[in-house]
């Protein structure tokens, strides 16, 4: 097993800190040392890929997880958040694509190629706004019920689409997948 293997899992290793879930936090996450405690090697190696439990999200809160020393969000949706980003019109997006690392770079930005889950509750987006680099504020902020970067002023919908501000694109999704029901694996 490599060095980069033996930290796959330990969560101990890794900042984690909620947004707007803190409930998910103060129940379901010990306090990690953070990051920059580590030797610089060892960072690089740790966060390379890491998995993620999120069977303390509940439907409709979000943690953040640090990644690649960049914030991570992480959210389970409701079902009328879902239905609010399945509504939308690909003809009303700003950013026609899909963002998503996991898909080819012409996806449309339907909301489908955005999220994971059987019914696309789970939401994995880099929380870092495509303007000039913000976190944005989340759990239902903006004038699209998801996020808002209060920088500029740029709102993104319930899929982490920018639909209104000055940011140019949705709001990525990183290389990941679920290795089961409740551990997401980034990288
Ligand atoms: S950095 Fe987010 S709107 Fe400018």
């Amino acid at each position: 097993m490599s060095h980069a293997d033996d930290h796959v899992g330990t969560r101990r290793d890794f900042l984690f800190y909620a947004t707007a879930g803190a409930g998910v936090v103060a129940t379901g996450a010990a306090v990690w040392p953070l990051i920059n405690q580590m030797n610089p090697s060892a960072d690089v190696q740790a966060l390379a890929s890491i998995q993620v439990d999120v069977s303390a999200v509940a439907p409709g809160t979000q943690i953040t997880v640090k990644w690649l020393g960049k914030p991570v969000f992480i959210r389970y949706r409701t079902e009328e958040e879902i239905a609010a980003a399945r509504a939308v019109p690909l003809s009303d997006l700003i950013d026609p694509f899909a963002r998503n690392a996991n898909l080819p770079a012409d996806e449309t930005a339907a909301d489908e190629h955005r999220a994971f889950g059987e019914n696309g509750e789970w939401l994995v987006m880099m929380g870092v706004c495509t303007h000039l680099g913000c976190v944005p504020i989340g759990d239902g902020a903006g004038d699209f019920g998801g996020w808002f970067c209060p920088c500029h002023g740029s709102h993104y919908d319930t899929s982490g689409r920018i639909r209104r501000g000055p940011a140019p694109e949705n709001l990525p999704v990183p290389v990941a997948e679920f290795l089961d029901a409740t551990t997401i694996k980034l990288g």
